[in-house]
């Protein structure tokens, strides 16, 4: 009861994640139908659908998205110095808070087109350069490159957009659970998102992947990986990227995502090394998981292929959970506007286990 497994506590009709054969289907498509095979922003529209009366046309998306990322620069691109010193999470966050608060479609798409605007800000901020405007003609994610200042060639932009598209809805996963519960209580569109922000960032949701390049830099070698993974274990550690609630076999976003990154480091011999190591990680820490833990179907997860994704594209590890938020955001929306359009209140009970009454 304590982690509410297996409880149904809302009906979507964004996203359906099958745990025991590792299927996610998001409006009706798998995802290997969508990532890499539709844009980032026709997933958002799609997710959108049916929670605003004023929705762009899928054809409209790009420009509607564009416009916003424009109008967030304008609005927040005096990034104070206090708040690029944060973690850059927690900086995104932070300029996020100022938004207005409503449910409407224009401020929607803010929240969408913040999280890859004001990374890249952010991170360039720094780094002591000047932040970068956005072009509103290019797709989210080739315009999130080029502000980072990153390579931001189609090749590069198509990666980032599989995994955009990978992330960007999952079931009723705890930041999505949190963005629902808020949007429940009629507060608005930016309270839900931060809400979303806030529970993506620990450890045993999005923040996982940052880890996971300490972990490939603690084993350095491919033959040093059993050894650094008991000890890991010994410890009482968690191996970051393994694991999942709902999956019990290889979470399918894997995939697209390792595909990503073999299709990114082809022609690249560091790229290739990296990712033999990371291959070669995996299947260690499969062993000795499944060794140590016989009973327990712990199996690969998104963020350990998000990793070498973004590295290869040039975030670095500790704005790793603000990229997954920038595809997130998408599946935050959605289902806030449906919990608020087609929902009651979310107020479950709790049992007291505290002591009886005292004597007075
Ligand atoms: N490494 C070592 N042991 C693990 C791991 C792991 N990655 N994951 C679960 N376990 C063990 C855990 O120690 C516990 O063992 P025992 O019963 O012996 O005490 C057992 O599995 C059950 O753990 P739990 O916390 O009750 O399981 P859960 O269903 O709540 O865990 C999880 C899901 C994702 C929090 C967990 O697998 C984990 O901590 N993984 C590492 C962090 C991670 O990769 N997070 C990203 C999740 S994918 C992104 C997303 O969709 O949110």
């Amino acid at each position: 009861m304590s982690g509410l497994d297996d409880v149904v506590a809302a009906e979507t009709e964004m996203s359906s994640v099958d745990g025991a054969n590792g299927r996610l289907i998001i409006r009706g498509y798998s995802l290997e139908q969508l990532a890499g095979e539709v844009p980032f922003e026709s997933v958002c529209q799609m997710l959108f659908e049916g929670c605003f009366d004023n929705l762009p046309a899928p054809d409209g998306f790009h420009a509607a998205l564009g416009a916003a990322r424009a109008r967030v620069a304008e609005r927040v691109f005096g990034v104070d110095a206090d708040i690029a010193r944060l973690p850059p999470m927690d900086a995104v966050r932070a300029l996020v808070a100022r938004f207005d608060d409503d449910d409407t479609l224009d401020n929607a798409l803010m929240l969408l087109a913040a999280q890859g605007v004001l990374l890249p800000a952010v991170l360039r901020i720094r780094k002591g350069e000047q932040p970068i405007a956005p072009d509103e003609t290019l797709g989210h994610a080739a315009d999130m490159l080029r502000m980072l200042g990153a390579d931001a060639s189609p090749e590069a932009a198509a990666a980032l957009d599989v995994y955009l598209v990978t992330v960007s809805d999952h079931g009723l996963n705890a930041s999505t659970f949190a963005a629902r519960v808020v949007a429940s209580t009629w507060a608005g569109l930016t309270s839900s998102v931060l809400a979303g922000l806030s529970a993506l960032k620990g450890p045993l949701h999005g923040g996982a992947p940052g880890p996971v390049i300490t972990m490939l830099d603690g084993i350095g070698e491919a033959g040093n990986a059993v050894a650094w993974i008991e000890e890991a274990l010994d410890r009482g550690d968690r191996l970051m990227g393994f694991g999942h609630r709902i999956y019990k076999v290889r979470d399918p976003r894997a995939n697209a995502l390792k595909r990503a990154v073999a299709r990114l480091a082809a022609g690249s011999p560091a790229g290739l090394g990296r990712l033999e190591l990371a291959e070669a990680v995996e299947l260690a820490a499969l062993d000795v998981l499944h060794r140590r833990k016989p009973d327990l179907a712990l199996d690969v997860n998104v963020e350990f292929y998000t990793a070498l994704l973004l590295e290869r594209l040039g975030f670095p590890p500790d704005a790793f959970t603000a990229v997954f938020a920038a595809g997130r955001t998408a599946g935050w929306i959605a289902h806030a506007r449906e919990q608020r359009l087609k929902g009651r209140l979310i107020r479950p009970a709790s049992r007291y286990v505290g002591p009886a009454v005292r004597a007075a």
